[in-house]
């Protein structure tokens, strides 16, 4: 068994809201544990050049209800190198850290494992991306924050289709994964959720908008997800333009508001939870997996489980979405 004195903590990908709930979970459990805490700065960049800072209780005070990361961010194309990796490992042995907990996505699991594959170096990973896209959890920290602002735009934008009998094709990010278009289309009660699980047929989705004019519905809403085979909310209406209708069609890309803001409570409880239960693996000698929680109980999930299994969509999602719209 290692004996654990000092760990680091850094998130990595895109910032998702309840990062900083995590980083503080993690602060305040390590020190309640006696350990001493580092921050990385910049994800693995700072494991490339050794930039490391000493936390303390303080430093992660008040920040509870901030979006973004205070560590910062970064996508590390050198750490994908050996060459990067042999470097963090050895500024993480000069600077004695006995261990690693890192936050992010699957790109940022997939650095982890190669760390512990390759030098046998103990990592807890806690998912935090907005996109939902990992197996082993019900939720990932960031997605709950995320649907809320996409729900609060479309609530919005249906004020303004209404009044000009507008058809809008909101595009929302999920990089190649639905799971943000088909939960959001649920709760901004949208006419349809366009995803990359799905092919798109044209033919099919001009049928459908032709059907809502029929029963006079004068406006609507359809939610796109960037990663959709059709090519995005741009492409979606200038091929549905190719039929000629009269439909006065708008695309509004919400992008990176959603990945900002005030975490909901939800993702302030998810990150207290794993960023506690990240540092109880650590130190129960858990190396190479992700923290995650199913059914409101933490789970161990093998960074090779989380890593090669794909997250499905839920088939159930898109048969409410039909029955909402009939
Ligand atoms: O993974 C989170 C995410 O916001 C995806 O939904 C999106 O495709 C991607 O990151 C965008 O990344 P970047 O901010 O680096 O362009």
């Amino acid at each position: 068994m290692t004996q654990i004195k000092r760990v680091a903590v850094l998130t990595s990908g895109g910032d998702a809201p309840g990062m900083n709930a995590a980083i503080r979970a993690v602060v305040r459990k390590a020190l309640q544990e006696n350990l001493e805490v580092y921050g990385v700065l910049r994800g693995y960049e700072g494991l490339i050049k050794g930039d490391f800072i000493e936390m303390n209780s303080k430093s992660v005070a008040n920040i509870i209800q901030t979006g973004g990361t205070i560590l910062k961010t970064a996508r590390s194309e050198v750490f994908k190198t050996e060459e990067g990796r042999k470097l963090s490992y050895k500024n993480l042995k000069k600077a004695e850290i006995d261990a690693l907990v890192v936050i992010g996505g699957d790109g940022t699991l997939k650095g982890a494992r190669a760390l512990v594959d390759e030098y046998n170096f103990p990592v807890v990973g806690i998912p935090g991306t907005i996109d939902n896209d990992l197996f082993g959890t019900d939720m990932t920290i960031g997605y709950d924050t995320a649907l809320n602002t996409v729900m609060t735009a479309v609530d919005k934008i249906r004020d303004t289709a209404m009044s000009h009998d507008r058809m809008f094709f909101v595009e929302v990010m999920g990089r190649d994964a639905g799971f943000i278009a088909l939960r959001s289309c649920i709760a901004g009660g949208a006419e349809a959720a366009l995803i990359p699980e799905v092919e798109t047929d044209i033919n099919a989705l001009h049928e459908k908008l032709l059907g809502y004019m029929r029963q006079k519905k004068t406006s609507c809403i359809i939610i796109v997800a960037e990663g959709d085979d059709a090519g995005g909310a741009f492409k979606i209406k200038e091929r549905l333009q190719e039929f000629g209708d009269d439909f006065d069609m708008k695309v509004t890309v919400l992008g990176h508001t959603q990945r900002g803001g005030s975490p909901t409570s939800y993702d302030r409880y998810l990150a207290s939870r794993l960023g506690i239960a990240a540092i109880e693996a650590l130190i129960d000698d858990q190396r190479s997996i992700m923290v995650g929680m199913i059914n409101n109980e933490i789970v161990h999930v093998p960074f090779n489980k989380t890593i090669k299994h794909h997250r499905t969509i839920d088939q159930k999602m898109l048969e409410i979405i039909n029955t909402l719209n009939t």
